[in-house]
């Protein structure tokens, strides 16, 4: 095999009839085999429209997707994310290979698209080097937090540790089902009913948007998106605390909403004071059916430290859930991506009905 690796560039449109059009499909197409491999048929689907958005650069970060071919066939691909406002020694990288790609010619491109990714970042000056490989929730090499590990000789993995990266943390992917909730004794709407009498009671109630934050809420959402880079548990990854300004906060929206997504956000308000305490946000895609296709993703969930202990994590979930099932019934489904060792927000999933399907493991080197 001869593995020539280049950059994808991307086109205006996702149905350009073009060659960049043409080949922009073709990395899609593989994208999504691999996803379908690793999280299940559909489970994290995108149309040729999310996609295209979905591997946009942004003023906070830059992508860049490396395909490898054997001729003329797509055998493999990899990311790499370069913050651009803060972690700025960061370079991120992930590489995508089928699993039914025979095993020696897999790790052929695995190590070739890996070399090349950290060239990359090398090359805009990146020194602390993360990577990520598929894991399980226990393993021979495990995570520093003590949570999740992983197969050394599972191929992405191990050319992570021939490279000297350490393994930092494990992240469980999960699905639920919101028509098992409803289903389930108590249901979800006497669960929901219960948790909003029990916030009321502590001084909270919820408000719900779907699309763009209101005027009136941006100013907190931006100290709620700060406050999710640094209240999250990085494990030893060296992320620095994000600064959101409204322009940061407007990209994020558009981008995430870029290609037909739907964002709908529910925050806690502290009535007294009417200071936000918390929020959680869900993206639904457009509806493209069977198979899969019917999964909305989850995105951050928070409570602001000084207003935890009121269960308003369980609170803005169960709110999530009911805005899902009320208002897109063609995505009775949610994933979720937790770090293995966050318990507190685990502890909220899994009650809610959240099974880990995958598990994906963040490595890190330090070249300084
Ligand atoms: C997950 C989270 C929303 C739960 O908050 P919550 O709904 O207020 O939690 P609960 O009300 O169930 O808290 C139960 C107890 O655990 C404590 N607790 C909750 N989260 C905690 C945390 N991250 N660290 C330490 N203690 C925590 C509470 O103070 C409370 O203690 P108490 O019983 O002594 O009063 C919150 O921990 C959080 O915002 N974490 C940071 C953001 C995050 O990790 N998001 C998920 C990323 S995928």
């Amino acid at each position: 095999m001869h593995i020539d690796i280049r950059s994808l560039a991307l086109p205006e449109r996702w149905d350009e009839q073009t060659p960049t059009g043409d080949s922009f499909r073709a990395a899609a197409a593989h994208a999504a085999r691999v996803n379908d491999e690793r999280f299940g048929i559909g489970v994290a689907a995108l149309t040729l429209e999310e996609r295209l958005a979905a591997w946009q650069s942004s003023e906070a970060e830059l992508h860049v997707r490396r395909l490898a071919f054997d001729g003329a066939a797509i055998v493999g691909a990899a990311s790499v994310w370069l913050p651009m406002l803060e972690s700025l020694e960061n370079g991120d990288h992930g590489v995508a290979v089928e699993a039914s790609v025979p095993a020696l010619a897999r790790r052929a491109v695995i190590e070739a698209l890996t070399d090349d990714a950290e060239r990359i970042a090398a090359e805009h000056g990146r020194t602390t080097l993360m990577g990520g490989s598929p894991a399980a929730a226990n393993g021979a090499v495990m995570a520093a937090t003590g949570f999740g590990g992983v197969d050394p000789d599972e191929p992405e993995a191990a050319a992570l540790l021939a490279r000297g990266y350490a393994l930092e943390q494990v992240y469980r992917f999960s699905l639920a089902d919101v028509r098992a909730l409803g289903a389930a004794s108590p249901g979800l709407d006497e669960r929901w009913a219960d948790a909003s009498a029990r916030a009321r009671d502590a001084g909270y109630d919820t408000i719900a948007w779907s699309g763009e934050t209101p005027a009136e809420y941006r100013p907190a959402m931006r100290t709620l998106h700060e406050a999710m880079s640094t209240d999250a548990p990085i494990g030893g990854l060296a992320l620095e605390p994000e600064t959101w300004s409204d322009e940061r906060l407007a990209e994020f929206e558009r981008q995430k909403t870029a290609g037909g997504r739907t964002m709908r956000t529910v925050v806690a308000r502290h009535i007294a004071s009417g200071e936000l305490a918390g929020f959680t946000s869900l993206f639904v895609g457009a509806e493209i059916g069977a198979p899969g296709g019917d999964v909305a993703r989850q995105h951050d969930t928070l409570v602001r430290r000084d207003h935890r202990g009121h269960a308003l994590g369980m609170l803005l979930k169960l709110a999530n859930l009911v805005q899902l099932r009320d208002h897109h019934p063609m995505h009775p489904r949610v994933s979720t991506m937790n770090a293995e060792e966050n318990r507190h927000m685990l502890a909220v999933n899994e009650a809610t009905g959240f099974e880990a399907v995958a598990y994906e493991a963040v490595w890190q080197r330090k070249d300084a």
